[in-house]
């Protein structure tokens, strides 16, 4: 029997988080009349999705010719050909009304002279199935999309009365014994209170990990709650070797700029002042997707041609855009340059460099967004009670690398989507049945021994030495035995993490010290199955380039991988096939061919 005292809640389904995925399936979870509460950690608006910039992807065609079939054409390509192709089907046809639906929800998008939404040209996305010029396909509302989407989304959600527990930490999954999910724990962060939230559908819109690295674009909330909580149910995650470094992130900060940034004409430069983009993909240059132009950047600083005192960054331009364009357009990271790196950048070059972005991998999940693992054979089986959305799931739709812009369309077709099928499988007030205690027990026990924790290892100091095995092991170009040597250092990180750690404060309320030791407790799951499949992972595809092994295999390695943690130091693995057939006969089937642009 726990010390705790818990507030009992029963709904009929939970959403787990308020950034973009979250909110669109709080949003259509309420507008079914079914009863939804939303669990977040930050306010809504403050979520991570606030901070993507250059816009939503979808062949809207208001500027040039377009089909969604080229997108879809696109992101298979893209990823690799890791991509599920029925996924990638259902993003790419549902993307036409889903931003429809955004306009008159009352998204501010920009506008042509004509009043149609404005549309830019992104990395990857081309017409007639990569044989046309560059698409401007990217939805945007200037360099702000993700922070316009944002608001439009919760104010919706409130309109249709969703109910919100703001500034609570989700701990644990709550699981019954045949493993069908039952509800989640969570800790009122302002009052110390925890909370059992009893749901026949608890949807997981947590978010990615990339805080697990030294240099990243994400808020400092990005931990992966969700994944982990998923890992400690006893399910796998996938495809954690696959980490999308953004092209341009603010030498030194990590900041975003934009991919928009080249989008609206701007391009980098290395030490000689030249165009290096051209010799590495010649047809698109600038516009390649980002792994290549990340291994462009970085083949660059390790030849010598970096810029800096150090040479250790690029140079991106804009300034040739004027002042005009980069008010309307960029706004923002024109702002940014300028906080950030001291940079006007309507007068000089902003220093850039390779910045872990996002997680192609996650919780792996059907388009419906239901959450499945491998069981008896079945790589398809539906974890009952559980669904995933937003950079938390990997569906897969960006397979081994992900396309600029289609993660907000991500968010905004599977949030829905998950939304749907919940109130396909869901009747309004279904009873609650009795479960059994034993994993809200094991999270209680877990919260309390890192609330008592005694030892010496500061928080910070730990999370520290994690970030910087992981940037210097698993970074943009990897290889076998760098990678082994990271698996020690990390694993060493986890016993001082288990058998070292600090708290200083054991009060519940306002205990950042405990928030930021059960997200680091997160984090290193997460960081170990990263590196652990990626050292596995015996080729080269998409964000995952290995200098010992360079070539993609497709006879061996066209699967995705699937991860369990199974103790502390213990990764199993195992895999799914990908879903190389679309959903119907409306696009054809894309068979894997070398990726070149
Ligand atoms: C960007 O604007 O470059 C970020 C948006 C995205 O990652 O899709």
């Amino acid at each position: 029997m726990s010390a705790y005292e818990i507030v009992h809640h029963e709904y009929d389904a939970v959403v787990v988080g308020a950034g973009g995925a979250g909110l669109r399936a709080t949003l259509g979870l309420a507008e079914t009349g079914l009863k939804t509460a939303n669990i977040t950690k930050v306010f809504p608006t403050r979520s991570h999705t606030v901070a993507a910039q250059g816009g939503i992807s979808a062949a809207l065609a208001n500027m040039g010719r377009d089909d969604w079939r080229w997108h879809f054409y696109d992101t298979v390509k893209g990823s690799d050909w890791l991509g599920d192709q029925d996924a990638i089907q259902y993003m790419t046809r549902e993307a036409i009304p889903a931003i429809i639906e955004l306009e008159h929800y009352g998204v501010p998008f920009s506008r042509t002279p004509e009043g149609k939404i404005y549309q830019r040209p992104f990395g990857g996305m081309t017409t007639e199935f990569g044989k046309g010029p560059p698409a401007q396909r990217t939805c945007a509302a200037a360099d702000r999309t993700g922070h316009a989407m944002l608001h439009t989304l919760y104010q919706q959600s409130l309109k249709c009365k969703a109910q919100f527990f703001i500034e609570y930490f989700a701990l644990d999954l709550l699981m019954d014994e045949d493993g069908s999910c039952k509800g989640v724990l969570a800790w009122d962060l302002a009052t110390g209170q925890l909370h059992r939230f009893r749901a026949h559908m608890v949807i997981l819109a947590t978010g990615g990990y990339g805080r697990a690295f030294f240099s990243a674009t994400s808020a400092h909330t990005c931990t992966g709650d969700g994944n982990a909580m998923v890992l400690r149910a006893g399910l796998p995650l996938q495809d954690l070797e696959f980490v999308q470094f953004h092209p341009t992130g603010i030498y030194g900060s990590g900041c975003l700029i934009t991919e928009g940034a080249r989008g609206e004409g701007g391009y980098l430069t290395n030490a000689k002042g030249e165009r290096f983009m051209e010799r590495y993909a010649p047809s698109v240059k600038d516009l390649a997707p980002r792994d290549m132009v990340s291994r462009a950047m970085s083949t660059e600083i390790r030849e010598g041609r970096g810029v800096g005192s150090e040479k250790d960054h690029i140079h991106l331009h804009l300034e040739h855009l004027g002042p005009d364009v980069l008010h309307k357009r960029l706004p923002g990271i024109t702002e940014s340059a300028k906080i950030f790196a001291g940079v006007d950048a309507t007068k000089e070059p902003i220093p850039v460099v390779p910045t872990v972005h996002y997680n192609m991998g996650g919780i792996p999940t059907l388009y419906t967004g239901e959450a499945v693992t491998l069981k008896n054979g079945n790589p398809d089986a539906v974890v009952p009670g559980l669904m995933a959305v937003g950079e938390a799931a990997c569906v897969s739709v960006h397979g081994a690398n992900r396309l600029g812009s289609n993660s907000l369309l991500d968010l905004v077709v599977f949030g829905r989507a998950a939304a749907l099928r919940t109130a396909e499988l869901i009747k309004p007030a279904t009873p609650h049945k009795k479960i059994p205690g034993a994993s809200e027990e094991q999270s209680l026990a877990r919260l309390d021994r890192l609330r008592n924790a005694k030892g010496k290892a500061p928080t910070a100091t730990i999370r520290l030495a994690m970030q910087k095995t992981m940037q210097k092991h698993c970074a943009v170009f990897r290889d076998g035995p760098l990678m082994q040597e990271g698996i020690q250092e990390l694993k060493g990180v986890i016993d001082e993490f288990t058998n070292d750690l600090g708290v200083t404060d054991r009060s519940l309320v306002w205990n950042s010290d405990l928030v930021e030791s059960l997200e680091l407790d997160n984090l290193l799951g997460q960081a170990l199955i990263t590196i652990v499949c990626a050292e596995n992972r015996k080729e080269s595809r998409g964000a995952h380039a290995r200098d010992d092994i360079k070539d993609r295999d497709d006879r061996n390695w066209l699967k995705h991988t699937i991860a369990w943690r199974t103790g502390a130091k213990d990764v199993k693995i195992d895999f799914r096939p990908v879903h190389m057939n679309p959903l119907d006969a409306e696009v054809d089937h894309i068979p894997p061919v070398a990726r070149k642009y």
